[in-house]
Order: structure tokens, then sequence, then C-alpha cells
């Protein structure tokens, strides 16, 4: 490249592949997937059926959903083998650690996986797969994390009543089919189904590109979005929450604090790339959150700090001159910690949400023959130097 161009790095404003499944309108705060609504969806679907839509195209059939669900619930056992790397994982180490290292040994147990020009059939069974076993996988590292025995996969059930099961089954066999939690564990999870080409989804996209498998391409997206800046965000809101709550709940303080360039605190679950207004995912997220903790019975002191941090921050000049609003991470943890999960498993709940738009976004670019991605630069180093000699350094 010669001459100068200004460059926005970070892929800000970079158009990085045609895409028909999620629409995305950051002025409007638009987000729908496969043409229907975000709003609509959370409603009135359920994950699996969402999962379907954006892998497939389409809304299923009674029989469609029936047999995917069918399909899944048999493949939710992992290769009783992959234990030993459970127990192999330190006590304390991170639960996202696990998860992309966890997903990326399927491989082992699948070798199939490893195939290349698979059929249709062979690359839909490891997408089948992937989903089945990601629940599996999920959940017994939250058990793992209290150092409680695993719970196993019951065919019986749909695909979030198992993960219900698996996780809190121990309480009680009804947790796997108690309305509010199985309500509020599909809109969570169809709230992070897919966003169009972020920082996770261009990883999973790019990894893809070099022809490399599926399990391999999402262990790599999971890496990405366990970034703070990323889906790490929504451990990061409930940590600053805290960390305000303790500090006496001067929301006008940490606000100022936000503003300030010398410090490089900034508000966690604020702000994003695309939206400009509010992200439409926040406003279905904060409503759930006071209907779910009222139905729990649980009053979270932080949820009284977030909604006043969002008051005082949507009315200071700093953030409606950026345009900063409340972005999916804000409020989703605090429904996650009143369902009972520790503050390092928030992240891999958005992991488990996210997978089918990262399945569906992976399955797109292989159909499409997509070539492998290789993206070029501005070059601002050194121009030709001759060798010097240690003597001459
Ligand atoms: C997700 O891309 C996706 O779709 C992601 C996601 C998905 O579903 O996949 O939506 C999920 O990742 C949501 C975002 C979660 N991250 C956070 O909540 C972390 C806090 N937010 C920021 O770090 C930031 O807003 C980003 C990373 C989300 C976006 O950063 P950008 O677009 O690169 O914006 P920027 O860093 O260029 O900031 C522009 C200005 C700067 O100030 P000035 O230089 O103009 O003076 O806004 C300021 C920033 O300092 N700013 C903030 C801020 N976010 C931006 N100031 C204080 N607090 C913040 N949170």
């Amino acid at each position: 490249l010669t001459g100068y161009i200004t460059l926005d790095t970070g892929y800000k404003n970079t158009g990085a592949t045609k895409s028909a499944i999620t629409f995305l309108d950051g002025e409007q705060g638009i987000l729908r997937y496969r043409g229907y609504s975000i709003e609509q969806l959370a409603e009135k679907s359920t994950f699996m059926e969402v999962a379907f839509l954006l892998i497939y195209g389409e809304l299923p059939t009674e029989k469609q959903i029936a047999d995917f669900e069918h399909e899944i619930s048999h493949h939710t056992l992992v290769h009783e083998d992959m234990k030993k790397f459970f127990d192999g994982f330190p006590s304390h180490s991170h639960p996202m650690g696990q998860l992309g290292s966890l997903v990326c040994s399927l491989s082992a147990f699948y070798p199939e996986s490893l195939k290349n020009n698979q059929t249709e059939e062979e690359i839909n069974l490891t997408i089948i797969k992937m989903l089945a076993k990601m629940s599996t996988i999920v959940s017994w590292i939250y058990k793992k994390s209290f150092g409680h025995p695993v719970i196993y996969p019951q065919n019986k059930y749909d695909y979030v009543s198992n993960f219900l099961h698996m996780t809190f089954g121990q309480r009680t066999e009804e947790v796997a089919v108690d309305p509010v939690l199985v309500d509020v564990m599909n809109k969570l999870l169809i709230l992070h189904a897919d966003h169009e080409q972020n920082c996770s989804t261009s990883t999973v996209r790019i990894v893809g590109s070099s022809d490399c498998n599926l399990y391999a391409s999402i262990s790599a997206g999971i890496s990405a979005l366990w970034g703070p800046l990323h889906g790490g965000a929504n451990q990061a809101v409930i940590e600053m929450l805290e960390q305000i709550k303790n500090d006496g709940g001067d929301t006008q303080k940490w606000i100022a604090k936000a503003k300030d360039k010398n410090d490089s605190f900034r508000l966690m679950g604020f702000g994003h790339r695309v939206y400009k207004n509010f992200d439409p995912r926040a406003k279905i997220i904060k409503k759930a959150c006071d209907d779910v903790l009222e139905k729990l019975g649980v009053n979270d002191p932080v949820l009284a700090i977030a909604k006043q941090l969002e008051e005082v921050a949507l009315k200071d000049e700093y953030f409606v001159q950026r345009k900063l609003y409340p972005n999916v991470d804000f409020y989703s943890g605090i429904i996650y910690r009143a369902l009972g999960f520790p503050t390092e498993m928030f992240t891999v709940l958005f992991a488990l949400g996210r997978l089918p738009g990262w399945i569906a976004q992976w399955k797109e670019m292989k159909v499409n023959k997509e070539p492998i991605g290789r993206p070029r630069q501005v070059y601002t180093g050194s121009t030709f130097r001759e060798y010097v000699e240690m003597k001459g350094r």
C-alpha cells in the first residue's frame, strides 16, 4: 500500500463478508435473526427453535423441531474419557479456559469431524454433536466449580430442561421443568444466540476459513468471547457493581471515573461498536430481571445500583455525546446470579447462547465456499536496512 490513508484499526468499518443470518441496525437498535425480530423470538420462541432457525434458515415445523431435539438429546453424553480432562483442571481455573480446552478436545473423541470434504450429513452430525455436548460440558464445568459430582443428561428432557437438570438437578427433580427457570433460560439463550460479525463470530469464521474443524473453530470463538471488552463484560459488570456497592454506592463518583481520561476505569456493560442507540437485548433483559427476581423472591442490592448508574449515565453529556447505552451484558449477570451461577460462569453461559450463531456463521462460510481469510495492513515499520554484525551494534 503506498501513500497515506486514514486507517481505523480494530476492523471498525470493515465489511468482512456477506451473510443472510442476522440483521443489525445500530442507529435504530434493531436486531433480527433470519428476518424475525428479537422481541418476537424472545417472547414466543424457544432456544432450540431459534438454533434451528439460525442454522437452517427457517422456523422449524413441529416434526422438524421434534426430530432436531430428539437427535440432540441422544448426543448429549460426552465420552467418559473427557472426565480425565475435567479432573485435570485446578479447581480455581477459570471456566472459560476449561470450556475452550474441552470443546477443542472434542475432535479427539469424534475424529470424523476432521475428515476433509465432509458430506452435508457428516457436517450436520458434527453440528448436532457440538450443540448437544456443549450443554453437558457447561453444566459439568459448573458442578466442578463447587466440587460437586456431575449429573448425567436425561433423554426425556428438552435442551433447556436437560441443562437445568444437569446444573441444578440435585436441588429437586422439578427444577428442570420449573416454568420460571425454563422461560428465563430460553429467553437469555435466545438473546445471545447471534449478533452478526462481532469479535468472536469473526474469529470463528476466520479460523474456519482455513478449513479447520468445527470444534477448533468454536474453541477459538470461546477464547475471543472471554475478553472483558466482549463477552467477559457480563462478569466484569457484576464485579463493577459489587465494587460500587462496597464503596458506598456513590454512582456519581464512578460515572466521573468512567469519564476521566486519566483513569482506566470504564463503565462495563455500557457502549457498543455498532449500537448507537439502546441495545434491544438490554431492554428485554432489564425487564426480565425485574420479573425473575420478583418471582424467585431475590432482592439483589446491585440491581438498584445498576438502574441508578443507567439513569445517571443516560443524562450525562459524556455518554449522550458518545451514544453510550447499556448493552446486552449490563443486566444479564444479575439474572444469572439470581439463578445461582457464580460470576465466573457468566461468560460460559454467554457462549452456550452464542453457539448456534457461531455454528450458523461457520456453516454459511463453508456453504459459500469462502476463501481463507487473509486481511492486509498499512505498513508503518522501517524501510530496508543492511544487516549489522554484533560488533557494530
Ligand atoms: C459485547 O460486537 C458485538 O456485537 C458484541 C456483542 C455481541 O453480542 O457479540 O454485542 C457483545 O461484546 C457487548 C460489549 C461488552 N463490552 C463492554 O461492555 C465493555 C465496556 N464497553 C467498552 O469497552 C466499549 O464501549 C466497547 C468495547 C464495547 C466498544 O468500543 P469501541 O466501539 O471501540 O468504542 P471506543 O473504545 O472507540 O470508544 C469511543 C469513545 C471513547 O471516548 P473518546 O476517545 O471519544 O473520548 O467512548 C468511550 C471511549 O473512551 N467509551 C466509554 C465506554 N465505552 C466507550 N467510556 C466509558 N465507559 C465505557 N463503557
